[in-house]
């Protein structure tokens, strides 16, 4: 189950991650925001980042205008590793190396074509699992 999230900013590009969600069939659950009135984004980062930290989401999808206000708030939260990621590379590194358990990306940033890429390589990648890294990743909780 992929936890989703967004602010204002994030709505226009969340509504085209979700259409290519269902048409992949991947479950997900939609914590909001709903339209493009002014929201804060802290109230959907921490909302998916609860869903990750208490298991009831395997990873999420965090946007905002940029995808940093939202990506830092999300980091706040222990156990939480949400990676910026504007390109294919980044999203597939993140999640090899940093087991990344949230993507997060910026609407204005970005276009739908290229974002949906770069969900599709941060879903579809495992992390490694080699020891340097999992020894890393300890020492951010740590
Ligand atoms: C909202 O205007 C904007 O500040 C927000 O979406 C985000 O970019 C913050 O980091």
């Amino acid at each position: 189950m992929i936890a989703l999230g967004c602010d204002h900013g994030g709505y226009p590009l969340m509504k085209e991650v979700i259409k290519y969600l269902d048409e992949a069939k991947i479950e997900y659950k939609n914590f909001g925001t709903y339209s493009e009135d002014s929201c804060d984004y802290p109230v959907f980062a921490k909302a998916v980042a609860g869903a990750i930290v208490n298991g009831e989401c395997e990873k999420g999808i965090l946007i905002c205008g940029t995808g940093i206000g939202i990506s830092i708030a999300a980091n706040k939260v222990k156990g939480v590793r949400a990676a910026l990621c504007h390109d294919c590379f980044s999203a597939k590194a993140t999640r090899q190396h940093n087991d990344a358990n949230i993507l997060a990306m910026g609407a204005r940033v970005v276009g739908a074509g290229l974002a949906v890429e770069i969900v599709k390589n941060f879903l579809e990648t495992p992390f490694s699992n080699e020891e340097r890294h999992i020894r890393r990743i300890n020492m951010i909780e740590d």
